[in-house]
């Protein structure tokens, strides 16, 4: 078996921290009941491009129990966690001489270099064969095979030194280095792929506008916009994992500082919520309407970046937009502000411009924590160099809200792979039934007792009495 993870000597620790997230993983492990005989993935070659966690192993364990083959690799250089990384490869059954779980191509800490190749070792399978599925979080995986097939259709393949940043200088490198070795390799793979479930708000942006410039190539289902993915995973899940970060990375106390977050959507509510919790005082930034009267109306004030930079002890994007933060706004902060990003892609920071000669000095406190000094004297503290950091300071979302997102993920990848003729190319969402199901199997765990609405009641609501209950148009 063909892997690349950090030390496969953590697997026993892997797979003692995977044997207690099954059991915070309703969802999923009902998938595995209700499914685990049928085997609907069987044939299934699912390259899974989403952080190579604790949750995500048994997301892959699970795909693997319906009877998926499948190659994974992590949606971000730091998000790994090598204990889980090695458990997977290892394999419920396999030693650590005799690995024979999953081939897991991800580490903590990859350069961006690596983390291409890692991503091109998902999609080709050993014997000439290749992926026919992908599960992906920011659709790196569905762009690469996009980027492939568009530069064997034009036969040239993309100039680095036309690249617009260092991230696409490497994927053009990447793409030139395949284009020397096989003049035809990703349209092929291209057309063996049955679909695509995206996982984020970020990756879900990219395939519609596949969609409306007509490149898109196989059909996608938007896990994000499951409610019970986008309403707890973005929302609930943050809630959690952004005080996480900031703790493990900084220790600082969090009540009575100025907390900016950036961004009042999913994600955004869930970050001002947790600061606010520990004592924060909050202020949001938006620029949508509706989303700044929300936050005003939850008790927050809001106002713009440029106004309140100066006072912040904690500024937090979660946009998904770019050119957030500019380096302008960080020589106004204050001396040893923390400033991350908890948005999909590390552009809502401007790090190059940070980076940049002469700007600042960098000095590293720890992994993913480094002081950024300006000619001044004057000091940031920048989380995981702009990237997502409760996953790089912090382990991500917990098990149970990441059981809703990922058993939308299995239901998803289900759909596409056993009813193909049901979804053209085309962006799709999950029907109401199977979200509504999603949020029953997490009842249990927590005690809830649903209310049963009768012959009656149902009829003057003309709604079944088994659901769905909402319109698709419902906001919740
Ligand atoms: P969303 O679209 O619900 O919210 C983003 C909000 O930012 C919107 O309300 C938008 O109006 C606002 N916004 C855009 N540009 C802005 C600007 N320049 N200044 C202030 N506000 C601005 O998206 P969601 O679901 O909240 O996701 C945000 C990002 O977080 C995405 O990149 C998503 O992929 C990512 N994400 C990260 C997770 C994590 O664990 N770190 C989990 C889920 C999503």
């Amino acid at each position: 078996m063909d892997f690349k993870v950090a030390d496969l000597s953590l697997a026993d620790y892997g797979r003692t921290e995977i044997t207690l997230a099954e059991h915070e993983m309703p969802g999923l492990m009902a998938m595995r009941e209700r499914y685990g005989d049928a085997k609907p993935l069987a044939g299934a070659r699912i390259a899974g491009s989403l952080h190579m966690t604790i949750q995500t192993a048994v997301l892959i364990e699970t795909l693997v129990a319906l009877g998926a083959e499948v190659r994974w690799a992590s949606c971000n250089i730091f998000s790994t966690q090598d204990h889980a990384a090695a458990a997977v490869a290892v394999g419920p059954t396999g030693t650590v001489d005799a690995p024979a779980g999953v081939p897991v191509f991800a580490w903590k800490g990859e350069t961006l270099e690596e983390y291409w190749w890692c991503t091109q070792q998902i999609l080709q399978w050993p014997e000439g064969t290749f992926a026919n599925m992908i599960l992906d979080d920011g659709g790196d995986a569905t762009l690469f095979v996009h980027l492939g097939v568009e530069m064997e259709k034009t036969g040239v393949a993309p100039d680095p030194a036309t690249a617009t940043s260092n991230e696409q200088r490497i994927i053009f490198e990447a793409l030139n280095a395949s284009f020397a070795e096989s003049k035809e390799r990703w349209t092929p793979i291209a057309g063996e792929i049955k679909g695509v479930t995206e996982e984020t708000t970020t990756g879900v942006l990219r395939l519609y506008d596949m969609m409306k410039e007509g490149s898109l190539l196989f059909p996608a289902i938007n896990v994000n916009d499951s409610v019970t993915k986008s309403k707890f995973d973005n929302k609930y899940g943050c809630r959690h994992s952004l005080i996480d970060g900031i703790n493990r990375a900084t220790d600082v106390l969090i009540g009575g500082k100025v907390a900016v977050v950036c961004g009042y959507g999913d994600v955004g509510k869930g970050c001002a919520e947790s600061l606010r919790g520990q004592g924060a005082r909050v202020i949001v930034t938006e620029i949508d309407p509706i989303c700044a009267l929300q936050a005003a109306m939850d008790g927050y004030q809001v106002s713009t970046l440029d106004d309140v930079v100066s006072s912040a002890d904690i500024i937090i994007t979660a946009t998904g937009n770019k050119d957030v933060v500019s380096v302008e706004q960080m020589k106004r902060m204050k001396h040893n502000a923390i400033l991350g990003n908890i948005g999909h892609f590390d552009n809502e920071i401007d790090m190059a411009g940070l980076e940049a000669d002469g700007v600042a000095t960098r000095k590293n406190v720890k992994p993913q924590v480094d002081v950024w000094t300006f000619p001044d004297d004057k000091a940031i503290i920048v989380l995981s160099e702009g990237r997502l950091m409760n996953l790089g300071n912090a382990t991500g979302h917990p098990s149970f809200v990441m059981s809703n997102s990922f058993t939308n993920q299995v239901l998803a990848q289900i759909e596409i792979f056993t009813k193909p003729e049901e979804y053209p190319v085309g962006v799709y969402v999950l029907p109401k039934h199977l979200d509504e199901e999603v949020a029953r199997l997490h009842l249990d765990a927590l005690g809830v007792k649903l209310t049963t609405l009768s012959d009656d009641q149902a009829a003057y609501l003309g709604i079944p009495v088994e659901g769905p209950f909402k319109s698709d148009q419902y906001r919740y």
